[in-house]
């Protein structure tokens, strides 16, 4: 292996959830052992390529493997969704990065996860029910069609709260109604675990903040060396400025201001959409259909 983590991890399992998340699983046995729920990886799908952290969504030691589900948003996470499949490789897989979640004496915990968002929590509610504490889950999709990871949750979780937008599949609605649902049966939960877009976050806590409910969510801002030299990541937590990356990803809801997150993950877009137009293009010049990474 290199010093930038450099070598070969082989993908053994590939899962497409919808058109656009998909489920990679890789064989990196000395990952799978040092993993803890809340860590995340540096993932380079190739020598050249962009370095992408990306949350450790499951991890099994006795298989080596650790599974990583992705979300074709951009340029190296589209190029990602075509060329990975079973058999290839990624180039490096640095980590586990960040601060691992903490899974205290909680009695009774609720996880809430939204779209993409449902992956990183699965991790700290199984880590919970392992803990001896009851774990109420409540994850949120779009529709039927792109939910995942339902049969894992049922596992691990001692009651389970599917919501969707369109009311395809459970109650039709956001999480914060299946929150307000699960809480309103257990008063007694004392902690919460929410994980998903800023604004569903946000969102999150403003129903526990009245409830005095400690509230955990992980922050996904822009990380650019994942050391805490650059400040790429910066959040502001409480009248602070805190590094996701060293002393996150995982932050007390009631103190981040989600507003500067929000902000601040937008002035990057118009470099994000230049990148992908030029990958876009030379997909294009190479004889490729850049759309086609899109329909797999
Ligand atoms: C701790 C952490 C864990 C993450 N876990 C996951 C995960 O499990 N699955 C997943 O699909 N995504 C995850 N992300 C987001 C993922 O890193 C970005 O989607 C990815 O870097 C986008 O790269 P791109 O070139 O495809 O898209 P771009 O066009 O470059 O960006 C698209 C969007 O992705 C975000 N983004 C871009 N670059 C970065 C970067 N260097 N660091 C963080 N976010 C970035 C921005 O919000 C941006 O608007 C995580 C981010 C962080 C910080
Ligand atoms: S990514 Fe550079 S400080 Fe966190």
């Amino acid at each position: 292996m290199g010093e930038d983590g450099g070598g070969a991890f082989e993908i053994v399992t590939r899962e497409d959830y919808s058109d656009v998340t998909y489920m990679l699983e890789v064989r990196h046995p000395q990952m799978a052992k040092a993993a803890q729920a809340g860590q995340f990886v540096i993932v380079m799908e190739h020598e050249h390529g962009e370095r992408i952290p990306l949350t450790i969504a499951d991890f099994d030691p006795e298989r080596g493997t650790v599974t990583l589900v992705v979300q074709a948003v951009g340029k190296t996470t589209k190029e990602m969704q075509q060329r990975c499949r079973e058999g290839t490789t990624l180039y490096a897989v640095v980590g586990p990065m960040g601060i691992p979640s903490h899974i205290g004496g909680a009695k009774k915990v609720l996880c809430v996860g939204g779209g993409l968002g449902v992956a990183p929590v699965y991790p700290q509610a199984r880590a919970y029910a392992r803990s001896g504490a009851k774990v109420i889950g409540v994850l949120g999709f779009r529709n039927k069609d792109v939910m995942f990871w339902e049969d894992r949750f049922r596992a691990v979780c001692d009651e389970l709260i599917v919501c969707t937008d369109d009311g395809s599949a459970g109650i039709k609605g956001l999480v914060t109604k299946g929150m307000e649902q699960a809480l309103a049966a257990h008063p007694d939960i004392d902690e919460c675990v929410a994980i998903g877009p800023p604004v569903m976050m946000k969102a999150c806590a403003e129903v526990t903040r009245p409830r005095g409910i400690r509230t955990i969510v992980s922050l996904n801002p822009v990380m650019v060396d994942g050391t805490g030299m650059c400040g790429g990541c910066r959040v502001k937590i409480a009248d602070g400025i805190k590094f996701a990356c060293v002393d996150g990803p995982d932050f007390d809801a009631h103190q981040v201001d989600f507003d500067d997150l929000m902000a601040r993950l937008a002035r990057f877009k118009p470099a994000e959409a230049e990148a992908m137009k030029k990958w876009e293009e030379s997909c294009r010049m190479k004889g490729g259909d850049a759309s086609a990474a899109e329909r797999y």
